[in-house]
């Protein structure tokens, strides 16, 4: 078993959990089918994260391609996934200074590769969110990285899929700094995060949308734009608001927000906190203002006063929001959509939940016509 190009200590380190597989044959599915990775290719990719437990039991199966799996390991999951035609993949995240060095990378790639293998998993996506200046030596290397990791991957796992993660736009977001078009190239797609828009705040520090409508397009029309198809890329929608304390909260329903930096940037959504969509439905209507809706940027919003009589504002998404650019996800032939996280839904018993939940699954589907 040639494992891809391997300098001879990386290919000692390999063998024993190799062995350890090949004697175990520890498939941990009612049939071996199940181990088997998934072949298909389907036109449309339904992207979903999902963070740990058992949430994923209740997911829409109807609609899931694939699962990066960012949570603990759960073979139930993936012998689950796989009675779906579903991917699960694992999640890649590496320091960038060591990959540098080609044979750290060798040496990553087949660890990851072999992980993969032992669990019986289809791919892995590729989430690095540090810094990457123009350039730097990291630069090069983590395109190399995806390049050779898409390789290898191909190489040993028949039917595997490689993803990478990119900011909701290619301008230097973040300070990273990445070669956008020869990582699209080298991979199967990118997933971009449609989210955390307002991570750098250059103008007015006030509270605003997660991912508002316009940003949100112009990102993508940034991305066709260097010459990436829309074909390689799948549009990731928040499953999460951010809750704001307002300094000064106006008539016009203004949050000023304390000044927190982040990479540059005089503010950022650093100010505010995360808070999952489950969360946001059980308090949106004791708000003070119940769910308002911003035209300008396509998205809901309230205000709360918190037990110590500040005001809070919060800006999420619904299926009203996701709806408008899963519309656009259709309308200009992206690769499909995804979510962080699928984790961030209601998933219990009662009615209004369950209402809830199908509905924010429902807005994935992008409306013919
Ligand atoms: C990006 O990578 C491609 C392919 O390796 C290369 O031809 C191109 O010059 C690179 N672009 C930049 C801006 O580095
Ligand atoms: C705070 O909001 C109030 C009410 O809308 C407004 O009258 C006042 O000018 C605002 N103060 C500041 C410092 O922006
Ligand atoms: C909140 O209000 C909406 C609209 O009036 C209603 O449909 C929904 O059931 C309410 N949710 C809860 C948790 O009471
Ligand atoms: C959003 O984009 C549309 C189309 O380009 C434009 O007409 C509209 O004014 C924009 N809205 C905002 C708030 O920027």
């Amino acid at each position: 078993m040639a494992l891809c190009d391997l300098p001879e200590l990386t290919l000692l380190l390999l063998l024993l959990p190799l062995l350890a597989r090949l004697s175990a044959g520890d498939c941990p599915c009612s049939e071996a089918a199940l181990c088997r990775p998934i072949r298909h290719h389907p036109d449309f990719e339904v992207f979903i994260f999902d963070v740990g437990q058992k949430t994923w039991k209740s997911y829409d199966w109807s609609q899931i391609t694939t699962v990066a799996a960012f949570g603990k390991y759960d073979p139930e999951l993936l012998c689950y996934a796989h009675s779906k035609g579903a991917r699960v993949v694992l999640k890649g995240d590496v320091s960038l200074k060591d990959i540098i060095d080609p044979t750290f990378r060798a040496s990553w790639i087949a660890q990851k590769v072999n992980l993969a293998k032992t669990q019986y998993m289809d791919g892995i996506n590729i989430d690095i969110e540090q810094e990457v200046s123009c350039s730097s030596p990291e630069y090069e290397a983590l395109t190399a990285l995806v390049k050779e990791t898409t390789e290898c991957f191909h190489l040993e796992i028949e039917g595997s899929q490689v993803t990478f993660d990119v900011a909701w736009s290619p301008k230097g977001i973040d300070k990273r700094c990445y070669n956008y078009t020869a990582i699209a190239d080298a991979c199967d797609f990118l997933f971009v995060m449609s989210y955390d828009e307002q991570s750098q705040i250059w103008s007015e520090c006030i509270a605003a949308a997660n991912a508002p409508y316009n940003q949100t397009l112009t990102g993508y029309a940034d991305y066709i734009k260097m010459g990436i198809s829309p074909k390689k890329l799948v549009m990731g929608v928040p499953w999460y608001g951010y809750d704001y304390i307002c300094l000064n909260l106006s008539k016009g329903d203004i949050c000023t927000i304390a000044k927190v930096p982040f990479r540059g940037a005089p503010c950022s959504d650093a100010a505010g906190h995360q808070v999952p969509y489950k969360v946001i439905m059980k308090q949106v209507n004791t708000s003070v203002s119940g769910s308002r809706w911003n035209k300008d940027q396509q998205a809901p919003y309230y205000n709360y006063k918190d037990p110590a009589g500040r005001f809070h504002q919060v800006w999420y998404d619904n299926p009203q929001s996701i709806s408008l650019k899963a519309a656009y996800v259709k309308h200009y032939g992206l690769r499909g959509i995804g979510m962080w996280n699928a984790n961030c839904l209601d998933y219990s018993d009662g009615s209004l939940a369950r209402e809830q939940t199908e509905e924010m699954w429902g807005a994935l589907k992008p409306r013919l016509g």
